[in-house]
């Protein structure tokens, strides 16, 4: 078998499980197409009808709000039809039930699966398998990755700082279990972002070989110093298995953003989080609803970018003549 592609053989984006290998022109592809959407800052993106007739279908197995309704919606303000499905894929993803699941969906005529799960591998699993014309979309693998978040993080960067060069970015709290953090990397490591910054404890650092653009902090006010952006992450409770950490308390006091600490990064620097937000914990709530967050811009950006993916890969597949 050939290994594993993202994109056809002609180069086209056909599916989208992850930022690894998909280069810097082809993220600013989305990011444009993107903003072509936006109108006012806040209001939601345009409506258009390039996904008429297209059936996209939600298959989450994890909790999520903000990114299956921001695909819905996504789907919906194109003109195509959203089907939410409760269907467990990893229990199942090693063997052949997975793939009836997958084969009766397609025989219902949907075309992109939108795929978030706890376990690694499903959307590749999934992805070998269906038809030429049908693609897949990840919503968040296990701590690997969350390739529409990292998107939407560069949009609301370049948004809000109207190109990445010159920036000193920092990702701060739980990187080593955060799929944002490695999607966020990865796509502004390909957008070539002046300085990438991750700054955690250490038992919350990635592996040594993770991530080898960034620079490494392990105090939390030398690592947002003179920063321009800074990314909170909340602590992934769920993934901790075996590593101990401090409470609530002691890790605002060592690793919560407060308006004082605030004060070491840039006078004009912007805050985000991809929520859920513990406010308290690793960002103070006076922080988060400050005149430097762009949280909810983040959550606007995310339905344009993912109208820019579902638009995408709907394109590339015309292109490729791949029909039902
Ligand atoms: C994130 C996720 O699920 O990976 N949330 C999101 O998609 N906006 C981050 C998180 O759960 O901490």
């Amino acid at each position: 078998m050939t290994p594993f592609s993202q994109h056809d053989a002609a180069g086209r984006l056909r599916h989208l499980t992850t930022l690894d290998g998909i280069p810097g022109e082809q993220i600013r592809a989305i990011l444009d197409r993107a903003q072509g959407f936006l109108r006012s800052p806040g209001e939601l993106p345009a409506r258009a009808r390039t996904l008429d007739g297209v059936t996209v279908a939600n298959m989450f197995t994890e909790p999520s709000t903000r990114t299956r309704a921001s695909f819905e919606l996504a789907a919906r303000r194109l003109g195509g039809d959203p089907l939410n499905l409760d269907i467990n894929l990893s229990s199942r993803a090693k063997g052949e039930t997975v793939l009836d699941t997958i084969y009766t969906l397609q025989a219902m005529a949907v075309d992109v699966f939108v795929i978030r799960d706890a376990e690694p591998g499903v959307c590749q699993y999934v992805a070998e398998h269906v038809q030429e014309h049908v693609s897949i979309v990840s919503a968040g693998e296990a701590h690997l990755s969350h390739p529409t978040q990292g998107l939407l993080d560069a949009l609301t960067v370049l948004q809000f700082k109207g190109g990445f060069r010159d920036l000193v970015v920092a990702i701060v709290g739980d990187i080593r279990h955060s799929r944002v953090a490695r999607s966020s990397y990865q796509a502004l490591a390909a957008l070539e972002v002046g300085e990438i910054r991750i700054v955690a404890p250490p038992t919350l650092m990635p592996d040594a070989d993770e991530m080898p653009l960034a620079r490494r902090y392990s105090g939390f006010e030398e690592g947002i110093a003179h920063a321009d952006v800074i990314m909170m992450l909340r602590i992934q409770k769920e993934r901790l298995a075996g590593t101990s950490i401090p409470d609530d308390q002691e890790y605002h006091r060592q690793w919560g953003l407060t308006r004082q600490r605030l004060k070491l990064a840039r006078p004009e620097v912007i805050v985000m989080h991809p929520g859920p937000m513990n406010r308290g914990v690793e960002i103070a709530s006076d922080v988060a609803d400050g005149p430097s967050a762009v949280i909810r811009a983040q959550v606007t950006n995310g339905v344009a970018v993912r109208m820019a993916v579902l638009e995408t890969l709907i394109e590339n597949r015309l292109q490729r003549g791949a029909s039902r």
